[in-house]
């Protein structure tokens, strides 16, 4: 994917959790955000993903210019997937429910074909097993791989993910950060945010340390893990790296 993010702004009374966030990225299969909590990842991310419009600014990605016109962002969204940290999947439905009904409700997809669908994602991410299973008979884990084998039925155009492990014990997030590594071998564009650095490091081309609302550096994991210049990144680096 290509990103041409341009002085976002965005404010929630008189917090500025964008100021003035410019970020460019020639092309990179795996954006990673990282940054002290608070410091606007989340923000950015719904942004980019078109489920809240800045202030100010402007965001381009793969040559289209993001719009405010409500219509043209919910095809976008539709184009695209989405993952947050928890409470991602309608509990009084199976998870191969889950997957269906925004097929058919939102993307118009008949019964039939949704079911297809949905089965070859469940099949794709070893949950069939698990699919007439409500998500409060899943683990934890179980549930964030549902979440994502929905939000990929559609092959979307970028994927984006939330701390999507941070509710998670250490088993069940290396089981969904193998998925979500999976994917991105496959091919699938994503953006994500994690406080996951070793995973940050291995899956990604692009990291980018978001704090005070903007990007305080950016780079090959290599460079920022390895190199940092920001005096903000590297004490950051060196507080969550510690333990
Ligand atoms: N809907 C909202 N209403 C009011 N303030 C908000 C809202 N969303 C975010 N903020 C504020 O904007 C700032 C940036 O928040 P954001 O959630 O983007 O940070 P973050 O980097 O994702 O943090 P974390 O790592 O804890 O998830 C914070 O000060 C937060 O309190
Ligand atoms: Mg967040």
């Amino acid at each position: 994917m290509k990103l041409e993010v341009t002085g976002l702004i965005k404010c929630y009374g008189k917090t500025r959790a964008a100021d003035g966030l410019s970020l460019f990225v020639e092309a990179a299969r795996v954006l990673v955000l990282i940054g002290p909590s608070g410091g606007g990842k989340s923000t950015l991310l719904r942004m980019l993903g078109g489920l809240e419009v800045p202030d100010e600014g402007s965001v381009v990605i793969n040559g289209r210019r993001l719009g405010v016109d409500e219509q043209a962002l919910q095809a976008y969204r539709r184009r695209n997937g989405f993952l947050f940290q928890q409470f991602n999947l309608f509990p009084h439905l199976t998870a191969r429910r889950n997957i269906e009904l925004p097929l058919e409700k939102v993307h118009g997809h008949p019964p039939a074909e949704a079911t297809e669908m949905a089965t070859q994602a469940l099949a794709r991410f070893s949950l069939l097993d698990h699919a007439d299973k409500l998500p409060a008979q899943l683990s934890g884990g179980q549930q964030q791989r549902v979440g994502i084998a929905r939000a990929v039925a559609r092959k979307p155009e970028v994927l984006f993910l939330d701390e999507p492990t941070s509710a998670l014990d250490p088993e069940m997030t290396a089981e969904v950060l193998e998925l979500i590594q999976e994917l991105a071998e496959a091919g699938q564009d994503i953006i994500l945010s994690t406080h996951e650095m070793g995973f940050a490091r291995a899956v990604a081309d692009q990291v980018a340390f978001v704090a005070g609302g903007k990007i305080e550096e950016m780079g090959p994991p290599a460079d920022l893990f390895g190199a940092s210049r920001s005096p903000l990144c590297q004490r950051f680096l060196s507080r969550v790296m510690r333990y």
